[in-house]
Formats: C-alpha cells, sequence, structure tokens
C-alpha cells in the first residue's frame, strides 16, 4: 500500500510540473487562427450561413406567437394554415442549411488538421539523431496522434459552433427585449449562477486533459519500449514483468479516474443548465401570463417568449462547453506547436552545394566536439524528466585532424570510448563539430567544401556507412536494400546479396527477396542482419564509404568472406574503417590511433609497430585477443 503511496506522488508531482494552470497566451491563439487562414473564403461563406440559421432559428417562435394571437383574434383559417406551412418552409430551410454548414466547418477543421500533422511529420524527420537518442518513442507518437486529434476537435466541431451560437444568442436576446424586457431581464437573472462556476471548470477541465494527455504519453513510451523484439528479450531475461504491469495499471487507474472527472464535471454542468432554463420557463410562464392577464402583453408573446427561452438556452449551453472543448483543444495544440518550435541544430544551407564529382577526400581540420546538452536538442515532456539537464556537453574530441587522399583507406583505432564512433558521425554530418572542420573533395589541404555547406541530398549520394548495430526495417529484404538505391533491379539485388555471403541464405527462404524480416531485422542471426546492412552499403555505391566496427558480430568464416566483399567494395573509394580485426587494419593505407579525443600516433602497420607506442600495445592486447575469441566464436550466434 505505502509502495502505491510513493509512486503515486511520483506520478502526480511529474505532471504537476510539467501542467499546472496557466492560461494561454494570445500568441497561442493567434498562431492557431494562422492555420485557418489557408481557409478563408470556407470561413466566411460559413459565418454567413451561420446568421442566417440564427435567422430562422429565431423565425419558427416569432412565427408560432403569430398564430396564437390569429387564433385568440379569429382570424380566417386561411392566415393561420399559411403562418404553418411557411413554419414548414422554415424548418425545411434550417435542415438543409444546417447541413451545409457542417460540411464547411469539418471540411475547414480537417484541412487544419491535414495541414498540421503534415507539418508535424516533415519537421520531427528534420530533426537531428541528438533529438531522437533523447527522446522517448512513445512520447512523441502520442504527441503526434492523440494531441493532433485533439486539436482537431477545436476547429472541426466547436470552434465553428461558436460562430453561430453567438449570432443565435444576439438575435434571440434582441427579439425578447422587444416583446417584455422585464419578462426577459428577470429570465436571465439565474444565469450568472452557472456562468461563474462554468468558467473555473473549464480551466480545471484543461487541467485533466493536459495530465490524461502526460500518463497517455507514458503508457505509449512504455508500450513502445518494452513491445519492441529487443525490449520485450531484455524484460524477459532481466526485467520485473510485474511491476512494470503495476507502474502501467497505475497510470492507466487514473487515466479512468480522469475520464470518470470530466464526464461528470461536464454531466453536472449540462444538468444545472437544464435545470436553470426549466426554472426560467416557469418564470416566464408566471410572470408572461401574469402580465397577459393584466392586458399588459399579448398571449402571443407569451408564447414567443417561451419558446425563444428554450432556444435561448441551448445556445449557451453550446457556448459554455464550447469554451472547455476550445481550452483542452488549445492545450493539443499547446503541445504540438512546442514540438514544432524545436529548432533542427542541423540545417541544409538555403545556399547548399552538391559534392565535387569523382573520388573524394576526406579531411578532418581541428575538429573540436562536444555532444550537445540536452536543453538544446530536446523537450523535457518528451524524455521523461521534469527540468532539461542544461550543463554543455564535455568535449570529447579535442583538435582531430587527419586526411584521406582519394581511393585511400585510414583505419581508426584505439580503446573503446576513444572517440572513433564520434569522428564518424561527424563525417556523416550527424552532428556539427563545434569549431574546426569536415571537408570532402579538395586536392589541398582547406580546398574541399565543408560538409555543412553540402545539400543533404548530396550527402546521403556520397557516404555510406555501417555500424555495428546497423538498423533494419519492419519490411522485406528487398525494400531494406531498396532504401539506399529505390531503382536498383531484382539483379542488382542479388548481385550484392551475392558479394555479402547472403545468396544462399535468402534463395533457400520461401519469400526470398520478399522475406519480412522482422522487427529491427530480429528474425534474421546476428551475422545475417550484419551482412545485409553490408549488402545495403553495397548498392549504395557511396564514394566514401564509413565502417563502425562492420563485421564485429560476424563469425571467422563469414567475416573472411564479407571481408573479401568490403574490400572490392572498398576498390577505388575512400574509407574510414573502424576497426578491431587486424587484418583490415593493416591493409589500410594509415592507421590512426585515438584515445581520450585525441590521435595519439599515425602511420603505417609497420612503422607503428616498429615505434613500439600505444599501437604496439593494442595490438599485442586487443588485437591478438579478438582474434583469438573471433577463432573460438560461435558461427551465425
Ligand atoms: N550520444 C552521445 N551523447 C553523449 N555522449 C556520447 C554519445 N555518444 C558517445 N558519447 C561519449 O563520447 C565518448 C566517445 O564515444 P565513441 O566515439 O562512441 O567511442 P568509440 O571510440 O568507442 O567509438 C565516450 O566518452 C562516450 O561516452
Ligand atoms: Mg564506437
Amino acid at each position: 500500500m505505502s509502495m502505491d503511496r510513493v509512486a503515486w506522488s511520483s506520478l502526480y508531482n511529474i505532471t504537476r510540473a510539467s501542467s499546472g494552470s496557466k492560461p494561454f497566451s494570445k500568441a497561442l491563439l493567434k498562431r492557431v487562427f494562422g492555420f485557418a487562414r489557408p481557409h478563408r473564403g470556407k470561413l466566411i461563406a460559413f459565418v454567413l450561413l451561420s446568421i442566417v440559421m440564427a435567422v430562422l432559428a429565431v423565425a419558427t417562435p416569432v412565427l408560432a406567437g403569430q398564430v396564437v394571437d390569429e387564433i385568440i383574434a379569429h382570424a380566417d383559417a386561411g392566415t393561420v394554415i399559411g403562418l404553418a406551412v411557411l413554419i414548414a418552409i422554415v424548418a425545411v430551410a434550417e435542415a438543409g442549411l444546417g447541413l451545409l454548414t457542417r460540411w464547411l466547418s469539418s471540411t475547414i477543421g480537417e484541412g487544419v488538421i491535414l495541414d498540421l500533422r503534415t507539418k508535424v511529420f516533415d519537421h520531427v524527420q528534420k530533426m537531428p539523431i541528438a533529438f531522437f537518442t533523447r527522446t522517448r518513442t512513445g512520447a512523441l507518437v502520442s504527441r503526434l496522434n492523440n494531441d493532433v486529434i485533439g486539436a482537431q476537435s477545436a476547429f472541426a466541431g466547436t470552434l465553428s459552433g461558436v460562430v453561430s451560437n453567438v449570432v443565435a444568442l444576439a438575435l434571440t436576446l434582441a427579439v425578447m427585449l422587444n416583446k417584455s424586457w422585464l419578462v426577459t431581464v428577470l429570465a436571465m437573472i439565474l444565469l450568472p449562477i452557472f456562468l461563474i462556476p462554468a468558467r473555473r471548470m473549464g480551466s480545471r477541465l484543461a487541467d485533466l486533459r493536459r495530465e490524461a494527455a502526460e500518463h497517455n504519453a507514458a503508457m505509449g513510451t512504455q508500450m513502445t519500449e518494452r513491445f519492441s523484439a529487443p525490449g520485450a528479450t531484455l524484460v524477459k531475461l532481466f526485467g520485473r514483468p510485474d511491476e512494470e504491469s503495476h507502474e502501467f495499471a497505475l497510470r492507466a487507474g487514473r487515466v479512468r479516474d480522469i475520464g470518470v472527472r470530466t464526464a461528470m464535471l461536464q454531466f453536472t454542468f449540462v444538468t444545472a443548465l437544464t435545470l436553470v432554463s426549466a426554472l426560467a420557463l416557469a418564470l416566464v410562464y408566471g410572470l408572461g401570463g401574469w402580465l397577459a392577464l393584466a392586458g399588459q402583453l399579448a398571449a402571443g408573446d407569451v408564447v414567443v417568449l417561451a419558446l425563444l427561452l428554450t432556444r435561448l438556452y441551448a445556445p449557451l449551453t453550446a457556448l459554455s462547453n464550447a469554451r472547455v472543448e476550445i481550452m483542452s483543444a488549445l492545450v493539443s495544440f499547446e503541445r504540438v506547436f512546442e514540438i514544432l518550435d524545436l529548432k533542427p541544430l542541423i540545417q541544409q544551407k538555403p545556399d547548399a552545394v552538391a559534392s565535387p564529382p569523382g573520388p573524394l577526400s576526406v579531411e578532418f581540420d581541428d575538429v573540436r566536439f562536444a555532444y550537445p546538452s540536452a536543453d538544446k536538442v530536446s523537450l523535457a515532456s518528451l524524455e521523461d524528466v521534469r527540468t532539461l539537464d542544461t550543463r554543455g556537453g564535455e568535449e570529447v574530441l579535442h583538435g582531430i585532424s587527419f586526411r584521406v587522399e582519394p581511393g585511400q583507406t585510414v583505419a581508426l583505432v584505439g580503446s573503446s570510448g576513444a572517440g572513433k564512433s564520434t569522428i564518424a558521425q561527424l563525417l556523416s554530418r550527424l552532428y556539427d563539430v563545434d569549431s574546426g572542420a569536415v571537408r570532402l573533395g579538395g586536392t589541398t589541404p582547406g580546398t574541399g567544401v565543408d560538409v555543412r555547406d553540402l545539400t543533404f541530398d548530396s550527402m546521403r549520394q556520397t557516404l555510406g556507412m555501417v555500424t555495428q548495430d546497423g538498423h533494419l526495417f519492419h519490411e522485406s529484404i528487398a525494400s531494406n536494400l531498396r532504401l539506399a538505391r529505390p531503382e536498383a533491379t531484382d539483379e542488382q539485388l542479388w548481385d550484392v546479396l551475392r558479394r555479402a555471403r547472403l545468396e544462399d541464405m535468402i534463395r533457400s527462404l520461401p519469400d526470398g527477396l520478399d522475406t519480412v524480416v522482422g522487427e529491427r531485422g530480429y528474425r534474421l542471426s546476428g551475422g545475417e542482419r550484419q551482412r545485409l546492412t553490408i549488402a545495403r552499403l553495397l548498392i549504395a555505391q557511396p564514394r566514401v564509404v564509413i565502417l563502425d566496427e562492420a563485421t564485429a558480430a560476424l563469425d571467422s568464416t563469414n567475416e573472411a568472406a564479407v571481408q573479401e566483399a568490403l574490400g572490392a567494395a572498398l576498390e577505388g573509394r575512400t574509407a574510414v574503417v573502424i576497426a578491431h580485426r587486424l587484418s583490415t587494419v593493416r591493409a589500410a593505407d594509415a592507421i590512426l590511433v585515438v584515445e581520450n579525443g585525441s590521435i595519439v600516433e599515425r602511420g603505417t602497420h609497420h612503422e607503428l609497430l616498429a615505434a613500439e607506442g600505444r599501437y604496439a600495445e593494442l595490438y599485442r592486447t586487443q588485437f591478438a585477443e579478438a582474434s583469438a575469441v573471433a577463432r573460438e566464436a560461435v558461427p551465425g550466434y
């Protein structure tokens, strides 16, 4: 029980920290309306139709009052029937126009959501890798799904309803005041009784929605992380499923409580409103009837006042509900805008150029780099923390300089954590350097193009990288390969699969190239997955190749074969290879030894061995061990 309370209060604190009841700014409203601007024409048509609808709504009670007056005045039957036909025509017109306005308001609403949704998707795609390494996928997906739909309700339903209801309200009041100001004023006296609490309830509901959204996002995160193949494996091996379920149940329970609370608040409000309107109706009959008996009011006017009163409270209900609806929709807009406002750290320059043709050199010129701190790349609410770590990242590369001539291979070696992968990520512009430059092409130092000046498209066509944990999408083998070259023929696919030593295995599968590799490629063995990512590199045919421990997951038999394929793939291309196997390193044109973010030694294999420095040491420990392990490795782990 006490465990429950602790978990609970921490949950509560998280949500309090990120929500709290804060008023919505004018800027937010302006921005929301900005999304409606492209639909201006339809909006104007909608407002005009709403005014017509409001006039029609007032016409019926007025006509009904006339019927009563005609009856009392003993007019002829023709007049009464004429009025009745008019009432019928008004009803038909109301129905037709109602459909039309509804169509207008939903096309506007859905159109706005379409714009918002595509904008957000587009924006998130542009975010740097640093953003994705920090955010929780579930929280992000929930933001894109739930909140975009939440924002929709503002436009599709309510925001548009406000216009027609305001017009209806104004017209109804005008006619009523004209009939009897005394009755009208008295009937309206009851109104403030619920209009004041309604305001407070609006913000209370908005808070509840915010909290529910946080919980939904947290549950989404838990599910996307735990229900992925690697996540589920981890939970089965090391996890505590009971506690996972408990935490999930706690959040789901809170969402249920919020659901009930919200429903009850809304229902209480509607009930109160209905009651007040019924009481006001009694007052109209009593006071109006008394005035009519005294000869100060026509009988027809009593009927008009009573009918209009019921029509008065309907738009009022709608309006106060609309307030609540709009407030919670604004919560959603706010959460979506929060993402749109994150500036992507790595952007394509407006005057970006394509990479120069032909074989390219690679150059690092006094590169310094620190991984960006959280507040630069992410949102607290997407990381599941209360406040973002604002400390600047620690520098991990301290002035790296080297050059790889076109067609040459440079090998990076060094202890784990030395900064080798970081160098690879800077070369492929997954991150940008803090100072110095990474250049491609150019025959002499300093003459190449800075990777920050290249277009994203040309970067993709120029560079190819294979990492140790290469990712595959949950799609077929063919479509995973075609990601790198959409126009590749089946022939070409088989060719690279042959070179990656995968042909026989894939030919033996019943679905061949159409075999779906499973979540993150989990239906393949580690080695097969790795060889498929190598095949993807081969099909891409990049001019600059980066291998970051690309063959680490292969057993020695496969490795020798794939090495051969990679050797052929590196032919004539510029390559930066991070290797832990001696064979690769020995074949390189130059070897750089990286330690603690600096290059401490450079030279060929023989030069470095002769120097008896860090490389010689690594050679004796790391490489000797790695080859021994490789020899004993179980094939296809
Ligand atoms: N995304 C990241 N955010 C912050 N620090 C990182 C990140 N990736 C790596 N580091 C840190 O940078 C340093 C260099 O890492 P890395 O380049 O991956 O080393 P390796 O030489 O083993 O490839 C390490 O201290 C590591 O902890
Ligand atoms: Mg690494």
